[in-house]
């Protein structure tokens, strides 16, 4: 357990994340930011009075300003706006950037060691405005959207091959968008390589809904995008820090060469820990997912140099 996690934006996912980081016993304060005056206070407490029926003792509180959060050893950016239909993660992207950026300065200020786990969309761009607003070095600004993009993917084949979701092992790389990368070649249920129990056609499928899994979500909700598993997702990744886990997961990190790309993030294999980005592990790839990985990137770096411009 540490002393403080934060959780920046106390919407959808982060009062979801908030009250998971409590219930897992990660931190003895969850400490939730939002702008809004009332909501965190409100939502602090409330989730704070589940505590004698969980049996959690961390305490919960809601604030709109930084100085409760001071010294946290672990931050998770979730402020922002969120997709409605026909909408893309890039639509958000000029007034994310904008919040992220306020976020990542006020963290610098406030709590400069601590790691920082962005879930703000378009996502990859959203960890570059927060690592370049804090200064903080790569191990300790990570992106959430592999664990989540991973966990549909994993849902859906466990669905197909009737089997529990706990025996697929797979991972999805790449940016958080329609050009993410299912490993199929890594992808085996309890060890067995998953293209022995499921047909190419039905494999296309998977990999299709699971490239489309926001939207089918925000096509239901209509007036927000999908919350209880990116908040499964993004406490993951805080436990496997929280417990120096050592866990190996797709996370968005900053790329200094590994897969022969740079300077931008994008979703790899990371093993996670006490100090945050522990490794990147570099994993063959086929030539097929090379240039599915590339491509990725590619469109990574388009919002990217979009907010260049619009910043300049
Ligand atoms: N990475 C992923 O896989 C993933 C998954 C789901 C959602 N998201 C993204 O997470 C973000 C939040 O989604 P949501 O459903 O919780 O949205 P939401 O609208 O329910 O909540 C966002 C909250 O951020 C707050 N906020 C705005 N500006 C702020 C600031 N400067 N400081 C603190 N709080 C601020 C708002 O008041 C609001 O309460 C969106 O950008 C969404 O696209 C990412």
């Amino acid at each position: 357990m540490v002393n403080t996690i934060t959780v920046v934006g106390a919407g959808n996912v982060g009062a979801t994340t908030a009250q998971r980081v409590a219930e897992k016993r990660l931190a003895r304060r969850v400490v939730m930011v939002d702008v809004v005056p009332g909501i965190p206070q409100g939502k602090g407490l409330d989730q704070y009075e589940s505590a004698p029926i969980e049996g959690f003792d961390s305490r919960i509180v809601g604030t709109n300003g930084y100085e409760e959060t001071e010294g946290s050893d672990l931050v998770i950016i979730t402020a922002g706006i969120a997709r409605k239909p026909g909408m893309s993660r890039d639509d958000l992207l000029a007034t994310n950037a904008g919040i992220v950026r306020a976020v990542g300065e006020q963290i610098r200020r406030t709590s400069p060691e601590a790691i920082v786990i962005v879930v703000s969309n378009p996502l990859d761009v959203m960890c570059y405005v927060a690592r370049e607003a804090t200064g903080f070095p790569r191990a300790r600004v990570l992106g959430m959207a592999g664990v989540l993009d991973t966990a549909r993917y994993r849902a859906f084949l466990a669905e197909a091959l009737d089997v529990s979701v706990l025996d697929i092992q797979a991972m999805v790389l790449g940016g958080h968008g329609d050009t993410m990368v299912p490993l199929l070649s890594y992808t085996t249920v309890s060890g067995i390589p998953v293209r022995q129990l499921l047909d190419q056609a039905t494999l296309d499928a998977i990999v299709t809904r699971t490239r489309g899994g926001g939207a089918e979500i925000v096509a239901h909700l209509k007036t927000g995008s999908a919350y209880y598993a990116p908040s499964s997702a993004a406490v993951q990744m805080a436990e496997a820090i929280v417990f120096d886990q050592r866990r190996i997961l797709p996370c968005a990190a900053w790329l200094e060469g590994e897969y022969g790309l740079r300077d931008l993030f994008l979703g790899v294999p990371c093993k996670l820990g006490r100090h945050g980005l522990e490794q990147i592990i570099e994993v063959e790839l086929t030539p097929a997912e090379r240039v599915e990985l590339e491509k990725s990137a590619a469109a990574v770096r388009e919002p990217m140099q979009a907010l260049a411009t619009l910043t300049r």
